[in-house]
This record gives C-alpha cells, sequence and structure tokens, in this order.
C-alpha cells in the first residue's frame, strides 16, 4: 500500500486520540496509527465490553502506546480528557445504524451533530494541531440540484431540505455533522480536515459486524434474492485509515475530501466475486432500476497522494476474513 509506506515516517512519539476506536474504520485507523510510532488514545463507550474492544489491545505496539478512554460523544468532561493533551484527532465515531431507528433526533443526529461539537470543542481547548472529521458520501450526494451527469467533487453537497424531506436521517446527520464541522473550524481558529468515504468494505478488526460490511455479507449469503443492479462506490476500510492519517501529516491538506476507489453496478460486482468465489448462494434475480448513474470523484485526495488497492483485493480480503469467521455459514 503505497501510501501507507510513504506517511508516518519520521514521526517521533505523537499523541493523537480516535473517537470510537473499537469501530471498523476507527479499527484500522488506531492500528496503523500504532504502526507509525503515534501514542494513541482511544475513546470507547464501555471500556468492558470485551467484544468490542478485545481487538484493540492486541494490536501490534497497543501495549505500550495504546490508551482506552471511557467517552460518550455526548458527554463533553469524557470527550475532553481524552483529547488533553493530544496533538491530533482523529473523530470517526458516529451512529451508522444498520436499520431504520426508532427515533433519529437522539439516537443519530445529537451524537453525529452535538457530539462532532463536543469534539470540536474539546480540540480547540486543547490546542489541537488538526482534527481530520470523518464524514461520508452521505454528506455528498444527496443533491438533486446538481447537474445530471456531471462528476461529483469537494464542491457538492448533500440537500438538508431534501434529507428530511426523505426522512434519510443518516444523510442528514452526515451532512450536519461536517458541514458544522468546517464552519466550527473557521470560526475558531481550529484546522479541521474531512474525509467522505463511499461505502467501506474490507476485512474486519473487531469481532461484531458493522452495516456496511454485513451489505457484502449478505450478497454472498444469498439473504435476498432480488437486488437492483444499481451503482456502488466502493473504498477498502485500509486505504480510508490511509487517507485519514495522509490528509493529517501532509500540511498542505484543507478542507474537504472525497473518498472513492470503485465504482461499480451490483450485477458487475457480483460477477467479480463468482469468479472468485463461484460456490456461495448469490442473489438470482437482479432487477435493472432507474440509476441515476452518478459518478464520485477523488481527484483531490489523489493529488494529496492518496493509493488505493484494486477491487479485487478488497473483495478477495474481505471474502477470506468472512469464511475464517465463520460469518458465511
Ligand atoms: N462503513 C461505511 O460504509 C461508511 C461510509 C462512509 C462513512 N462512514 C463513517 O465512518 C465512521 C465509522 O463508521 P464504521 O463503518 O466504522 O461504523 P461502526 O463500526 O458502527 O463504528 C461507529 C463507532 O461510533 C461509535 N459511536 C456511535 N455513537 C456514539 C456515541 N454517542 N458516543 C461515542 N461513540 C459512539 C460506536 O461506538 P460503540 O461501539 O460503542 O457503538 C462505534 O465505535 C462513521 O463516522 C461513519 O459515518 C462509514
Amino acid at each position: 500500500m503505497a501510501a501507507a509506506a510513504a506517511i508516518g515516517e519520521g514521526k517521533g512519539k505523537e499523541r493523537v486520540c480516535v473517537t470510537g476506536a473499537g469501530g471498523f474504520a476507527a479499527s484500522w485507523v488506531v492500528k496503523l496509527l500504532l504502526n507509525n510510532g503515534y501514542i494513541v488514545h482511544g475513546t470507547v463507550r464501555d471500556p468492558s465490553d470485551e467484544s468490542k474492544n478485545a481487538h484493540l489491545k492486541k494490536l501490534e505496539n497497543a501495549l505500550e502506546n495504546l490508551q482506552l478512554f471511557k467517552a460518550d460523544l455526548l458527554d463533553y468532561n469524557s470527550v475532553a480528557s481524552a483529547i488533553a493533551g493530544c496533538e491530533g484527532v482523529f473523530h470517526v465515531a458516529s451512529p451508522v445504524p444498520a436499520s431504520k431507528v426508532p427515533n433519529p433526533e437522539e439516537e443519530m443526529l445529537k451524537p453525529a451533530v452535538d457530539g462532532t461539537l463536543n469534539v470540536l470543542k474539546a480540540c480547540a481547548e486543547a490546542k489541537v494541531r488538526r482534527v481530520v472529521v470523518v464524514s461520508s458520501c452521505a454528506a455528498v450526494r444527496a443533491n438533486p440540484n446538481w447537474p445530471k451527469g456531471k462528476i461529483m467533487d469537494e464542491n457538492c453537497w448533500s440537500d438538508k431540505d431534501y434529507c428530511t424531506d426523505t426522512e434519510n436521517w443518516y444523510r442528514l446527520s452526515k451532512t450536519l455533522a461536517e458541514s458544522e464541522a468546517l464552519d466550527f473550524g473557521e470560526k475558531n481558529g481550529l484546522d479541521v480536515v474531512t474525509i467522505c468515504p463511499c461505502l467501506i468494505i474490507g476485512p474486519l478488526l473487531q469481532s461484531t459486524v458493522n452495516a456496511s460490511s454485513s451489505l457484502l455479507i449478505n450478497l454472498l449469503k444469498g439473504a435476498s434474492e432480488t437486488v437492483e443492479n444499481k451503482a456502488h462506490h466502493i473504498v477498502d476500510v485500509r486505504d480510508v485509515a490511509s487517507a485519514l492519517l495522509l490528509v493529517y501529516e501532509k500540511p498542505e491538506a484543507s478542507g474537504r475530501y472525497l473518498c472513492v476507489s470503485h465504482r461499480i453496478k451490483t450485477c458487475d460486482l457480483i460477477d467479480m466475486i463468482k469468479r472468485m468465489y463461484p460456490n456461495y448462494n448469490y442473489p438470482t434475480n437482479i432487477v435493472e432500476v432507474d440509476d441515476d448513474e452518478v459518478t464520485i470523484s477523488s481527484e483531490k485526495l489523489q493529488k494529496l497522494g492518496w493509493k488505493f488497492r484494486p477491487l479485487e483485493e478488497t473483495l478477495r480480503d474481505s471474502v477470506e476474513y468472512y469464511k475464517a469467521a465463520g460469518l458465511l455459514e
């Protein structure tokens, strides 16, 4: 992985904080930081929950350089204690529900938006050098006014009213959190950089299955016989981690970065996995839909030096992990 090999070099023992450290993407960020000589403060909601945290303690260099802090995004003091003394922060934590939640305001919007503001206030208080906030393509692509056929770049924002009208609370939570984060940075002289990954897949470090991984697992298990042939934008979780470290370490990084590697339609995705693993129970009925044919570009991130791996490698490593973990039975 060229980007990961090039970053982190020459770093001393810099202290950084990763929020939601036990999650799918954050675990790979913690691993990459520990491999690159950082001292990491990881926030977790329940340090005694081994199912969510045990894997972190087993990471290389964790014994010496990883310290877990109990913190909830909505509890300012807990967040501030974890961030105190850090030079940098990777704010990854945010609710990513696998299905509809009964109370989106309390369960999604508040933790995403108020939680992000708590993190940023604590960063300002601790005089952190740079904060990298993980947003999402959910904050980009829900924009009915973007010209049809025009490649989506960092100038494209999801329309908040459209997200509300369509009751897409996840998209609304990420759009509000990211725009308020950039706004907070500008108003308070805090260096805030945001990253918007698309659908993240790849091998898991944690023992519980997160929402985006379950999408691929369900496809392999033929959980639904009928699927829509729509375009997916995919990025490997390890390439997301390297993107976060890249924008943290490159002094010239600024503003917003879309983080997308591959665009592939459901049909082609199934064909690609089938060629490697012919014997799974793939969906049999693929229906054509009126797809909006959106294309999202990561040119800005690539110009900064970001590299990503081929989709075949991501799929193979994911399936091998799922097999070994018994997730496909
Ligand atoms: N996966 C994707 O396809 C994708 C795509 C684009 C962007 N993203 C973004 O990437 C980030 C990580 O997502 P992921 O896929 O790694 O999801 P994940 O595995 O579900 O991780 C989410 C993390 O957020 C933490 N969290 C949620 N609410 C919290 C709260 N109130 N206080 C403290 N921590 C809280 C969770 O802690 P607990 O373990 O205690 O629940 C968990 O560690 C999120 O910001 C997400 O929006 C994900």
